[in-house]
């Protein structure tokens, strides 16, 4: 089988070339995002490898199809990049990887709120400045805190794994409850409930068309007054434009941010020596409250080799004719 992967970066191709010496299947990388102006290099191929922020929409699942292409094989979890009624209707195997390490997730949502409460990111620019005045770096202890997670599922519950080594309290909202959080100390509460008792809120939930903008002006108003929001499932859940008023009203204390709903265009790559013309990214990214980081919080040894590891075997699957567990 001879498979084009999209979006393909050296840390990437480095976990999938190392397994691939052993399996008669055939990558070809392409560094470039799938779109429907790249799609036509998808000619020849049998299957697709393809991204997050990948373009499956129905034009570009049109082509796909003009060109012979059976197979989709996301190396990711999500898949709202996928117009799943055209792939359907053309008769596509799409498969994915639904887990590969939550922990790395989990350690990264970890990681930006520790940043911003701590205020790791001044220390580390004053420090490097021989500036070691301790103004405005002042944080709170995470021990005795409520956080509320939304989305109890795979990441949810290694948050509340670490959160609990914390002595944190954890509220949770999910419209599926698991036993494993229950056993783990998180009471399910509704999403209100979280909004006005939680000093800290993570989302951990896929973005659906229901929960567009699930973080709004409404919600906003309800949370506490500096109230800590982290981000790394879709950045869609949150309308950034209510949270650029929120964080000026100081309703939101600090704003870490995996994702974001215009990152197709941004993420990924480097625009460093470019003007961004996204104006809301930049007032964001302007305030000292707010962190961004492009994607990056499932970017560990453990996690790409589990994404290739899978991708693989979920694609020799499909080759020997057999269902794969990790079908959409
Ligand atoms: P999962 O499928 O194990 O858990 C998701 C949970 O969310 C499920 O329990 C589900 O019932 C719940 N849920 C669905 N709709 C909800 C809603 N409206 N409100 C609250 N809960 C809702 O998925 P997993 O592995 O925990 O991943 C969660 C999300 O994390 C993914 O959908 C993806 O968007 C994001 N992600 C981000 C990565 C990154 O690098 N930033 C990497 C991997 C996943």
């Amino acid at each position: 089988m001879k498979i084009a992967m999209f979006s393909a970066r050296n840390y990437d191709t480095d976990h999938f070339t190392l397994l691939l010496k052993q399996v008669p299947l055939t990558f070809k990388y392409f560094d470039t995002q799938l779109n429907i102006n790249t799609a036509i290099l998808a000619k020849g191929f049998d299957a697709i490898c393809a991204f997050v922020n990948d373009d499956l929409s129905e034009a570009v699942l049109t082509k796909l199809a003009e060109l012979g292409i059976k197979i989709i094989a996301m190396r990711c979890a999500g898949y709202n990049n996928i117009d799943l009624a055209t792939a359907k209707r053309l008769n596509f195997d799409i498969v994915r990887v639904p887990a590969y390490s939550p922990e790395a997730v989990a350690e990264h949502s970890m990681t930006l709120l520790m940043t911003l409460n701590r205020r790791i990111h001044k220390a580390y620019q004053r420090t490097r400045d021989a500036n070691f005045a301790l103004d405005g770096l002042v944080g709170f202890n995470l021990h005795g805190k409520t956080v509320g997670i939304i989305g109890s599922g795979k990441i949810g519950i290694a948050s509340m794994r670490i959160f609990k080594g914390f002595g944190c309290n954890i509220l949770t909202y999910d419209p599926y409850p698991s036993e494993q959080a229950i056993e783990l100390g998180a009471k399910y509460v509704e999403l209100d409930e979280i909004y006005e008792k939680s000093h800290i809120i993570s989302l951990h939930c896929p973005l659906t068309d229901a929960n567009k903008h699930l973080l709004n002006r409404q919600s906003f108003d309800k949370m506490q007054d500096g109230v800590m929001i982290i981000n790394t499932s879709r950045g869609a859940l949150l309308n950034a434009q209510d949270a650029i008023q929120a964080l000026k009203s100081g309703r939101i204390g600090g704003l870490g941010l995996d994702v974001y709903e215009e990152e197709e265009n941004l993420f990924f790559s480097d625009h460093s020596s470019e003007i961004i013309n996204d104006d809301t990214f930049r007032r964001l990214s302007a305030c000292h409250n707010v962190i961004f980081t492009g994607h990056q919080a499932f970017l560990t040894h453990e996690a790409l080799d589990s994404i290739a590891q899978t991708t693989i075997d979920n694609l020799l699957c499909l080759q020997a004719g057999d269902d794969s567990p990790n079908r959409i």
